[in-house]
């Protein structure tokens, strides 16, 4: 079997690069998307923790809910197959704010997002890089460092990614969560959840929530079922293995240089100068 060249997995859309599972006539189209009002976005970078959060949110509820996969993915026939969804949709999405259909503003449905220090974000979306045969071939973790701060990975730069949402950091339909005050008291971020989304939970539920979203439960419970890549949150892989990998704050001291570190640093404050948070 051949390996697929550059061409095959990735393309640009709007100076954003996105992996060929993106139609560029599904991105086309997003502007035409129908969304409800009680349609619920998970909003993230990739790997900063979207099917965590997903499996929070998911667990919140005690009537039928959809989790499907991101919006951005698939072809055109994506938008059909959400528009038939008759249950509560959540859904989850890569795109930056500008991208975002216009009808999720304009209706002001609920949306999550989700953020995680970009160092830390760097290096698993390294690993994911690495291992996964959608997308391109990355050498080395140096190679893919230098890649990763000009945003010439799948769903752009972190920085813009998070200015373009930041923006909105005052907006009453949009709740701002930190994957690291996650891992540092998630019942707290629950309850937060909770509230925000308008749910009543109990104490109690709130505690077995937390437990079956442990990084290791979660592990566990992913790698007994056997997803359809293209009905999950990450919709590259089923390949459980790539998602839940390490979940740790911090990984990033075991692979940036100090002179990485030096320049990582230099350019996010650079970049987030304009940033308020
Ligand atoms: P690492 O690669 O650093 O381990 P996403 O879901 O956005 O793709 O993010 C994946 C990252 O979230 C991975 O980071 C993964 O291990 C981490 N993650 C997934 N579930 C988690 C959990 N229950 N607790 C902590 N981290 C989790």
């Amino acid at each position: 079997m051949s390996i697929p060249g550059e061409a095959e997995l990735i393309h640009r859309f709007k100076g954003i690069l996105f992996t060929t599972r993106s139609s560029p006539e599904l991105l086309k189209s997003l502007d035409t998307f129908d969304a409800r009002e009680d349609d619920v976005l998970l909003v993230s970078y990739p790997k900063s923790g979207t099917h965590w959060l997903a499996g929070v949110i998911t667990k919140l509820y005690n009537t039928q809910v959809t989790l499907t996969s991101p919006i951005e993915f698939g072809d055109i026939s994506k938008l059909e197959e959400l528009n038939k969804l008759s249950s509560k949709r959540i859904i989850p999405t890569h795109l930056d704010y500008n991208m975002l259909p216009p009808n999720f503003k304009n209706k002001n449905c609920k949306m999550i997002y989700i953020s995680r220090n970009p160092k830390d974000t760097a290096v698993s979306m390294y690993h994911y890089y690495r291992d996964n045969p959608n997308l391109p071939t990355i050498d080395t973790w140096t190679a893919f460092f230098d890649l990763f701060l000009k945003g010439d990975v799948v769903c752009g730069s972190w920085f813009d990614h998070f200015l373009s949402w930041e923006e909105h950091v005052n907006d009453k339909n949009i709740l701002f969560l930190f994957y690291e005050d996650m891992k540092k008291d998630l019942p707290k971020t629950v309850k937060d959840i909770s509230l925000f989304l308008g749910l009543k939970v109990s104490d109690n539920d709130i505690q077995d929530i937390c437990k079956k979203s442990s990084f290791s439960e979660m592990k566990r419970n992913t790698e007994k079922e056997n997803s359809d890549p293209n009905h999950t949150v990450c919709a590259l892989t089923s390949n459980r293995k790539l998602i839940f990998r390490k979940g740790a704050v911090g990984d990033w001291k075991n692979h940036f240089t100090p002179k990485q570190n030096r320049r990582f640093e230099e350019i996010f404050n650079e970049k987030m100068k304009v940033s308020k948070m």
